[in-house]
């Protein structure tokens, strides 16, 4: 058997994360895992080990995210990896037994993750909870439908400067849309503004748009130029687009369209209610392909359901299978936004990665009940489910963890 446990020193730290790292080619160094560690701490990372040896690692940073009408602590899981000499042995189903017991444990009712694969993390209670996709718009058909008048003024801006004016706008986002995490000044600092040596040749740039007196928007892209045929085809990587009202966006997005000598913007992690594809004349020539983006656990049932907002007043009974986190099973009444245990007849029986579909409004429980996912236990249940759990605007979470 394998011992699981949160690591305790810097070199248990790194030698956990390197159960993924190894996947990447990327040995933590001293100071990769320094600064690794000013955003997860060493206790939110689980090792395990097989006869003293670490054979993998789980993380999960503590983050406040933002559900329908609400933010909640969440586990947001991460670099989850096993040895190559350990694969198929359990180490992951120990990891994730444990973890799920520390978010229990430390009060988040909620847990989040990118998966890099669909077919590992649903057998641990986590289900597909928001879409995103990728753009590639060539530059000749960077029009949009409307004409817009352009009313602010974008500027460059220092990453030292970024630091203090972006967050105001991400955490405009956070309040408008589920799915997003709050970045502490660290994550700022070492996650999204960082320049790190491999970047130099195409630094990062930093744009904010001022309207009305203040930044309402921003912009984070590089430039990656190419000369193909004699003519310039460079490639725009526009990594982070965010407004804080629909003029604003429409007026950043324009400035980054604009652009001279890009031949294709690239983006991802474009949610499909994006105001991006009814403000451009061709979204078509956009090539949007969508994927699954963020998926979502309920640790405690009975809070998370609690934790968020509804679109009205009404109840429900759901039947929950939860094979990892026992303490939730059962039947749970939803009743004008609060969750508890009852008696009463279940109307819909699904299990607990099927909650954590519908969870941030994504996913529908008529299709959870299409794609077999759930049981209708009466009639117009599954109805009456969507009317109080169906959510716009849609969940987006525009940075991978
Ligand atoms: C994915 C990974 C973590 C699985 O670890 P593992 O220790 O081999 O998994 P376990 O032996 O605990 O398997 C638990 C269950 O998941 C299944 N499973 C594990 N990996 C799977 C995969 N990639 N696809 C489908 N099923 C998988 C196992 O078959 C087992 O099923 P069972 O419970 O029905 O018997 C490991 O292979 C790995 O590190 N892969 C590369 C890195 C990676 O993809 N990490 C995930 C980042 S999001």
């Amino acid at each position: 058997m394998f011992e699981v446990r949160p690591s305790k020193t810097s070199e248990e730290f790194a030698q956990a994360i390197y159960g993924i790292g190894q996947y990447f080619g990327a040995p933590l160094t001293e100071e990769r895992t320094e600064r690794f560690s000013k955003i997860l701490p060493f206790d939110r990372m689980h090792a395990a080990l097989d006869d003293g040896t670490i054979v993998g690692g789980a993380g999960a940073f503590p983050f406040q995210f933002s559900v329908p009408g609400g933010v909640l602590p969440c586990g947001g899981v991460t670099v989850v990896g096993v040895s190559a000499t350990h694969r198929r042995r359990g180490v992951l189903r120990a990891m994730m037994d444990a973890q799920l017991r520390d978010i229990h444990e430390r009060g988040e009712p909620i847990a989040a993750l990118w998966a890099s694969e669909e077919t590992i993390y649903g057998r641990f209670g986590y289900g597909i909870a928001a879409w995103a996709g990728d753009v590639k718009i060539p530059h000749t058909w960077n029009a949009y439908e409307r004409p817009l008048e352009r009313r602010g003024r974008t500027r460059f801006v220092t990453n030292e400067e970024a630091q203090t004016l972006f967050p105001p706008v991400w955490d405009a986002l956070m309040r408008e849309r589920p799915g997003v995490f709050q970045r502490t000044e660290a994550w700022w600092e070492l996650r999204r503004l960082r320049m790190p040596e491999e970047e130099q040749a195409n630094p990062k740039q930093f744009v904010v748009l001022e309207l009305d007196g203040s930044v309402q928007a921003y912009a984070i892209y590089r430039l990656f130029p190419n000369f193909d045929d004699g003519s310039f085809d460079a490639r725009l990587e526009v990594s982070e687009v965010i407004g804080v009202t629909p003029e604003a966006t429409a007026e950043i997005w324009r400035y980054v369209l604009d652009i001279d000598l890009y031949g294709t913007l690239t983006c991802s992690l474009i949610p499909v209610d994006h105001p991006l594809f009814l403000l451009l004349a061709n979204p078509r020539r956009a090539r949007y392909r969508v994927g699954d983006s963020l998926w979502m656990r309920l640790v405690d049932v009975g809070a998370a359901l609690s934790g968020r907002k509804y679109v009205r007043d009404g109840s429900i009974v759901f039947d929950v299978r939860d094979a990892v986190c026992p303490w939730n099973e059962g039947r749970w009444k939803l009743e004008d936004g609060a969750a508890v245990r009852t008696d009463a007849a279940a109307e819909i029986a699904l299990d607990v990665s099927g909650l954590g579909s519908a969870y941030l409004g994504a996913v529908s429980f008529a299709q959870l009940r299409d794609g077999m996912r759930l049981e209708e236990l009466s009639d117009g249940a599954v109805q009456k489910a969507d009317a109080l759990f169906g959510w716009r605007p849609l969940p987006w979470c525009p940075e991978i963890f």
